[in-house]
């Protein structure tokens, strides 16, 4: 069968689709896809290819559409399951690999490395002005807490962190098990001194977090971003930089990439990273073959694991 892929895939799982499939790997622009898509049978993306229900109306033949990764928010699902066409994903690649950069933002921040290098590279020496803090002791507030929210509470944990979490989906035992308080949405932004996200994007959660919540948050807390950019107001998030009424962010994902105009570009005491959660050899490796083995399952006629929109088999 034939199978496109639009945003680049690990070599390797190029290779285990050839093996079985007619493969090809190009980057097309919207309109681009709209003429490509037609006679494939699947389409592999990562977060740049925008699958829209034009894309699928379109795509005459599609069975499936793989996402080399975890969020789907860049694929209409509702369309797809209309017409039938499975949307699988690979849930797990890359969960250590994002759980790790949350915790290394956290450590930047409490040190403020980002502004120490700068220093000393400017033949500076200012020991005074960048004491730190210490993650031991503080509470981690997590808003959201599956896969990822789970290592990113390990990992605090184990620098003496207590760990609260706000999310209605988390059955309590589950999270009592990873040793996290669950609490309601304000208590979250109240008690943290680092609150960290780890929602998946969607209706409920775009947005959330606000003027009003971030005015719940500590002076001294500090807000960390890895998840997606539409959760967190980036204009209310700027003022509360400002205003200094919280003491520093830490921002992997926008509301657009590249963030171009955000007015977080210009709020004091942010350090950003380029939506680099995923961006691991380990993460990318494993996103690759997982996202292959899952498209020649479905592409076989058999269910694979990680079917995002269940309802095409029913
Ligand atoms: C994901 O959802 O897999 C990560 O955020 C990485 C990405 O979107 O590229």
């Amino acid at each position: 069968m034939k199978i496109l892929i639009t945003d680049g895939l690990e070599p390797e799982a190029v290779v285990m689709l050839r093996k079985a499939h007619e493969v090809s790997v190009q980057e097309l622009d919207s309109k681009a896809l709209l003429g490509a898509i037609p006679p494939y049978h699947a389409l592999i993306v990562r977060s740049r290819t925008k699958v829209t229900k034009e894309v699928l109306d379109r795509g005459a033949s599609l069975k499936v559409v793989g996402r080399a990764g975890v969020g789907v928010d860049n694929i209409d699902v509702t369309a797809a399951t209309a017409r039938r066409i499975v949307v699988v994903n690979a849930p797990t690649a890359s969960t250590v690999s994002v759980a790790e950069l949350a915790v290394g933002h956290m450590l930047s921040l409490f040190r403020h490395l980002p502004e120490a290098d700068r220093s000393v590279k400017e033949g500076k020496w200012e020991k005074a002005r960048l004491e730190g803090r210490e993650l031991f002791g503080k509470t981690l507030g997590l808003l959201g807490s599956g896969r990822i929210g789970a290592e990113v509470a390990k990992r605090a944990q184990a620098f003496g962190m207590r760990v609260i979490a706000y999310d209605p989906y988390l059955p309590r035992p589950a999270a009592e098990s990873l040793g996290i308080r669950l609490v309601e949405k304000d208590v979250v932004f109240r008690e943290a001194d680092v609150l960290s996200v780890h929602a998946a994007l969607t209706s409920e959660t775009k947005g959330m977090v606000g003027a009003t919540e971030l005015a719940l948050m500590k002076r001294e807390a500090i807000l960390v971003n890895c998840a997606r950019g539409e959760i967190v107001q980036e204009a209310a998030l700027a003022d509360a930089l400002t205003a200094k009424t919280i003491s520093g962010a830490a921002i992997d994902v926008f509301e657009r990439e590249p963030p171009v105009g955000s007015p977080l570009l210009a709020a004091p005491n942010v350090v950003f990273t380029p939506h680099l959660g995923a961006s691991t050899t380990e993460a990318q490796t494993r996103a690759g073959t997982l996202i292959a083995e899952q498209v020649m399952k479905a592409l076989g006629g058999q269910r694979p694991e990680f079917v995002v929109n269940p309802g095409v088999y029913s």
